[in-house]
């Protein structure tokens, strides 16, 4: 995906729902804990490195696992895109569409780190 993707307040407005609805489980810094995968780091760059964010969105809309679906797809776009702030994807002025066609045909690349 190409840089600047998504816009700050969407992904300030992710960042609350994240803290609201999955942080208990992955982390404040994103690193996981127990059964929950890290969103953030080598191995969810390996998971997830060149998948569409279509992928991504679906993964986040079956969270928390015993009560899926408790987000929007809007909403589930704009934890993505808190998600990819944290893996460090620049900032854009326009945010992410949220709609599954756009989402299907956008794959995510995330920039190596110094
Ligand atoms: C009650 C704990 C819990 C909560 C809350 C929760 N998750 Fe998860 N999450 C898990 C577990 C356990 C897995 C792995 C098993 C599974 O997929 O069901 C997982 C898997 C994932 C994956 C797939 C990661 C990978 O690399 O395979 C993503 C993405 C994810 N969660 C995002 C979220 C987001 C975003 C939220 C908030 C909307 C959230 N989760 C809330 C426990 C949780």
């Amino acid at each position: 995906m190409a840089g600047g993707a998504y816009a700050e307040e969407q992904a300030l407005q992710g960042r609350t729902l994240y803290y609201e609805h999955c942080l208990l489980c992955h982390g404040e810094t994103m690193a996981g804990m127990d059964k929950a995968p890290p969103l953030a780091g080598p191995q969810f760059e390996n998971t997830w490195s060149g998948a569409p964010l279509a992928a991504l969105v679906a993964r986040i809309l079956s969270m928390p696992p015993e009560k899926p679906n408790t987000l929007s797809q809007e909403q589930s776009v704009a934890v993505l895109t808190y998600v990819l702030w944290y893996n460090g994807l620049p900032l854009g002025d326009a945010p992410l569409p949220s709609a599954p066609d756009v989402l299907a045909k956008v794959v995510l690349e995330i920039p190596s780190r110094q």
